[in-house]
């Protein structure tokens, strides 16, 4: 999604904003530009492409002013064009505008100002908003009063970084899209996420829903549905910037593959009593939801089986995008829980709040401190398993699942044997994402490099992770991959098994007679099967060893795909860290 930064302060703008954005760069983004101000007038470079090559290192070193504003963006009204990058300029020159999120009132609004002599250069819904303001300042409004009433005009969600040639301050604004402030000796940052500036600060001032920031030498708050001040105070970051960078690693991806461990550890020293109190607000409700889009939603399903299987609990699995079909059944004693390891997910917010207007109880499971989600749940527990800066969720949904099996074991009144079951896998996941590992699976990945299909399945537990693994598999390598219920293939999908076609089998003890047999149906067609689970078997061409831990499955099993994942888009030439079309944080509906 669209990344956003800007900086006030005693330093040269342009250096600082563009490695911001180049750290946003995870988000992904089509074109980037910015705007800065000098002397008397701003300075505005933008194109299509990536950062370093819209921004050349003369650039860096000589574009000057001290007030500026950044943009990465992904498009989403109109094309990718340089016209259509941000920021966005009024028609006299005078505001320029960096947006994330989406007005829906656009048309509506672009028609009045194309009444009022406006004249538009974009296709963009963004280009509204400079107008607006030039719009108001012309009746002989103010440039912040300017601000408030054209963003009373604003339908839909928008995070806004806005600088005017005549005025020395930085204005920022939140609704329904992330934005924070970084406080830093020199000046002040706004930025969509904290990576962006982390280099220079680590206090940060979280914006909330409909907050204005206004920045110059000092920082004030407001809120722009009532414009009175309101008090935000200073947090301090506790992860540090050697996380959110590679280190050693080539890329993120594998970097954040390797951490599971860890990000393992981290979850299962969870706060006791909170998750206890959660389990018991499980207990008790009437009617669960859990909630969640893609791999959050797979967490989501993973955890209907747990649940089923530990605590006789059932649970109603919905991907948040479809959760107004269910809107009818909430009710108060309702229990909705939202996973999202961003808390930025727009259809997940929305699902959250079509759940709280019916008075149901929001729980959210989330990674990122001070998201939006955080905000509209009545409780959240924290992941706590430190920046995912690449686009695709490794660590924060093995951490889900992590968190999701001892929420499943306290709910069994079973705490203390989770949290047992969990220590002992951090051994097996260290031996998982160890060298040789990779290695070992690097051969597989040579195998399948020009293969057009794979299709994955796994029985109970497996059935989420075959799912996931298929998620993961195209998504980075753009290798078309589907996943399966063992015995759900037979009913048509069967069809496309020729020889040679690539399945993946993964297998427990539990099902294991099951799923071999699945498995033998698909060798009788020519497949090619790839085990992955406790026990090799001759139906096999190649073999993944995963030790058997019950419930746990779901967290060790995914691993090796993961890596098979990132290995098969490093042998086609594609970027693990971005991959084309898709953004860390899905801001829009
Ligand atoms: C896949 C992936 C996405 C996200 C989905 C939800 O690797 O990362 O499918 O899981 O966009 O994101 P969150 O969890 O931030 O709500």
């Amino acid at each position: 999604m669209c990344g956003i930064i800007g900086y006030i302060g005693t330093q040269r703008a342009a250096p600082l904003i563009i490695d911001g954005l180049k750290n946003l760069e995870y988000r992904g983004y089509d074109s980037a530009g910015i705007a800065v101000l000098q002397t008397s007038e701003l300075f505005v470079k933008k194109d299509t492409g990536k950062i370093a090559e819209v921004f050349s290192e003369k650039d860096l070193e000589t574009i000057e002013g001290n007030i500026g504003i950044a943009h990465s963006r992904w498009a989403t009204h109109g094309g990718v064009t340089k016209e259509n990058s941000h920021p966005h300029l009024s028609n006299d020159g005078n505001t320029a505008v960096v947006h994330n999120g989406i007005i829906e009132n656009y048309q509506e609004l672009r028609k009045f100002l194309t009444e009022n002599g406006f004249v538009f250069k974009s296709q963009t819904d963004t280009e509204v908003i400079p107008n607006l303001i030039q719009y108001f300042m012309q009746q002989g409004t103010s440039f912040m009063d300017s601000i408030k009433l054209a963003v009373k005009k604003l339908e839909g969600s928008y995070a806004l970084a806005i600088i005017n040639k005549n005025a020395k301050k930085l204005v920022a604004i939140r609704k329904e899209s992330p934005l924070v402030i970084g406080v830093a000796d020199h000046g002040y940052f706004v930025a969509s996420d904290v990576p962006s500036f982390l280099d220079q600060t680590k206090k940060v001032v979280y914006l909330y829903e409909n907050d204005m920031a206004v920045l110059n030498d000092k920082m004030e708050f407001f809120n722009i549905k009532d414009n009175l001040p309101v008090v935000r105070k200073i947090d301090n970051i506790e992860w540090n910037v050697e996380q959110a960078k590679k280190g050693n690693f080539e890329h993120f991806m594998l970097k954040e593959i390797s951490e599971q461990a860890d990000a393992i550890k981290l979850a299962i020293s969870q706060d006791e009593k909170q998750i206890k109190e959660v389990a018991d607000a499980i207990m008790h409700a009437k009617g669960i939801y859990f909630v969640a889009c893609g791999t959050s939603y797979h967490a989501c399903l993973s955890a209907s089986y747990k649940f089923a299987k530990l605590a006789n609990k059932h649970v109603n699995v919905a991907l948040a995008s479809e959760f107004p079909n269910y809107k009818d059944f909430i009710v108060p004693d309702s229990l909705v829980i939202a996973l999202s390891q961003s808390g930025e997910t727009a259809d997940v917010l929305e699902a959250v709040k079509a759940a709280k207007e019916k008075g149901a109880r929001v729980i959210s499971l989330v990674n990122v401190v001070g998201s939006s989600l955080t905000r509209y749940s009545d409780e959240t527990l924290m992941q706590n398993a430190g920046p995912e800066i690449c686009v695709l969720a490794t660590k924060s949904y093995t951490s889900q699942l992590a968190i999701l099996t001892l929420l499943a074991y306290a709910l069994a009144g079973k705490y203390e044997e989770g949290k047992n079951k969990l220590k002992e896998l951090v051994n097996s996941i260290y031996y998982l994402t160890s060298t040789n590992t990779r290695e070992h699976i690097k051969q597989l990945a040579e195998r399948l490099r020009y293969v057009n299909h794979i299709y994955l399945i796994g029985r109970d537990l497996q059935y989420p992770t075959a799912m996931e693994a298929a998620l993961k598999i195209k998504e980075v390598s753009y290798i078309h991959a589907e996943g399966f219920a063992g015995g759900e293939l037979k009913h048509g999908t069967i069809a496309l098994i020729e020889p040679g076609t690539p399945c993946i089998v993964f297998t427990s003890s539990e099902n294991e007679k099951k799923i071999l047999s699945n498995a033998t149906e698909l060798k009788a067609r020519g497949a090619y099967i790839i085990g992955v689970g406790p026990n090799n078997n001759e139906l096999f061409d190649f073999f993944i060893k995963v030790r058997e831990s019950g419930e746990a499955n779901s967290i060790c099993q995914i691993i090796p795909i993961q890596i098979l994942a990132y290995q098969l888009a490093i042998l086609r030439g594609c970027d693990p860290d971005k991959p084309r079309n898709l953004a860390k944080s899905v801001t829009v509906k």
